[in-house]
């Protein structure tokens, strides 16, 4: 499709402008082998070929260079590629990939919930407020559950994650809740909705809609899936009351070459087209692109790579006319590798942070939910909070939606005893309301986690 692109009048002019291009060549061609034969020189090659080149390179030199890359040529490549896909308005031009003729049918138009989706992604970064990320593949929780002796089975999932949704008060520092398919349509024990609980507490719930990763031709690379049968998936999932969703795409950063540019522009046009798809079924997009903490390298070299990969991100965003105002970005903070024995200060990690996203992205996104990434509980909310202090003018809001950084602490208190439930909850809101403190510049003092570094190399979610 891409190939047939061209076939118009412009191409015409090459071959005339090839057929004049190819006379004058041979003519200067006769004329500097005449001039060899009746002049004394010999004619080496070398010879010959610097006093003809100049004359010979017809194409570029005499063909004026709008001929072949003006604006009408570019509007031919334009307008014939959008009527091979059947739709006009919607490729901005052809990129040198081809990539943006990816035909995504009918996504340039606006969502029917454009004003609604407004509203969830502010409500969801509202003042103090963030999002629990409780949203752990089976296999995924199963391995934290394990750490406490306790099976991973139906029952115990839930009895884990009703003791986050019962919560008192919960909604002071929790907006949302970002949730695995199996707990969006579970019960509680007592046979109410988790969504109805949610609801009645003031908090939105949200999905998790990839289906995982796939490896890439770059050793340990991976492209997050997800897409056959999301347009469906979506509005099943916003009819039980979803109306958010997450989709993480992970890069890793490694001196052979990762994250290679297949993984970057894979992941940023996944990303891009479930965001689109998203929007159009009235759920709020989390645009996650996690650049991991694994490797060696320094603050620098993560500053650099995140940044290249979230400028990727938007380009792919804005080739589908994603709607900013209605979407959310869930980055990595920016912090030296694991692996290289440094560590950054709060005030480090935040100037890092922020002033890459300026420099990626637009004003119009409300907000933007952290993820954690393997830091302490600690860590998380002292960068968080020095982000805010130092930027209280961001563009955005800059809150979080943590993880290992909200759960590990409860998890350790609960120890899988219905005893120790209450106890796990109060843990549970103080932990919540240090990183509501902290979306606002405001958390000081002693922090109550009870755990420390929560990194994992290769992190699956
Ligand atoms: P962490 O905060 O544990 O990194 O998880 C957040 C998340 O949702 C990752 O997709």
């Amino acid at each position: 499709m891409y190939q047939s692109i061209g076939h118009d009048n412009s191409e015409k002019k090459w071959a005339k402008w090839g057929l004049a291009s190819s006379v004058i060549a041979n003519v200067a061609l006769a004329g500097a082998v005449c001039m060899v034969a009746f002049g004394n020189t010999e004619p080496t090659l070398e010879s010959t070929a610097m006093r003809v080149a100049p004359q010979v390179a017809p194409m570029v030199h005499i063909a004026p260079r709008n001929v072949f890359q003006g604006a009408n040529f570019r509007r031919n490549l334009r307008v014939n590629a959008e009527e091979s896909l059947g739709f006009t308005g919607y490729i901005p031009y052809p990129d040198t990939t081809g990539a943006s003729l990816t035909p995504l049918p009918a996504l340039q138009d606006k969502s029917p919930y454009s004003a609604e989706l407004q509203q969830t992604a502010a409500a969801i970064v509202a003042d103090g407020k963030g999002i629990l990320a409780c949203d752990e593949s089976t296999k995924t929780i199963g391995k934290r559950l394990e750490q406490i002796g306790v099976p991973n089975e139906e029952t115990y999932r839930r009895q884990w994650r009703e003791l986050f949704f019962r919560t008192p008060n919960m909604n002071e520092a929790i907006s949302s809740a970002i949730l695995y398919e199996e707990t969006l349509f579970q019960n509680a024990e007592d046979g109410t909705p988790f969504v109805d609980i949610m609801k009645a507490n003031n908090v939105i719930p949200g999905i998790k809609v990839d289906t995982g990763v796939r490896a890439t031709f770059m050793d340990g690379e991976t492209i997050t899936e997800g897409i056959d049968g999301l347009a469906e998936r979506a509005a099943k999932y916003y009819k039980q009351g979803a109306r958010f969703a997450k989709w993480r795409g992970v890069l890793r950063i490694d001196p052979n070459g990762a994250p290679s540019m297949e993984a970057i522009e894979g992941n940023a046009r996944a990303l891009a087209q479930y965001g689109k798809i998203c929007q159009m079924n009235g759920l709020v997009p989390i645009i996650e692109p996690e650049v991991l903490m694994d490797g060696a390298h320094g603050i620098e070299v993560q500053r650099w790579v995140t940044e290249k990969v979230q400028a990727a991100t938007m380009k792919a965003l804005s080739d589908v006319n994603i709607e900013w105002e209605g979407m959310l970005l869930k980055p990595n903070m920016i912090l030296p590798g694991t692996d290289s024995g440094k560590t950054a200060s709060p005030e480090d990690v935040a100037k890092n942070t922020v002033e890459g996203l300026m420099r990626t992205l637009p004003a119009a996104v409300p907000g933007i939910t952290f993820l954690s990434g393997g830091q302490s509980e600690e860590e998380a909310t002292r960068n968080l909070n020095a982000m805010n202090k130092l930027y209280p003018n961001a563009p955005w809001k800059l809150s979080f939606s943590f993880g290992r950084a909200l759960q590990a602490s409860v998890l350790k208190a609960w120890d899988g005893k219905t005893e120790n439930v209450e106890a796990a909850q109060k843990l549970f809101y103080a932990l919540s309301k240090a990183n509501g403190d902290a979306s606002l510049g405001k958390f000081e003092g002693e922090h109550p986690a009870t755990t420390g570094s929560l990194y994992e190399k290769n992190y699956v979610y």
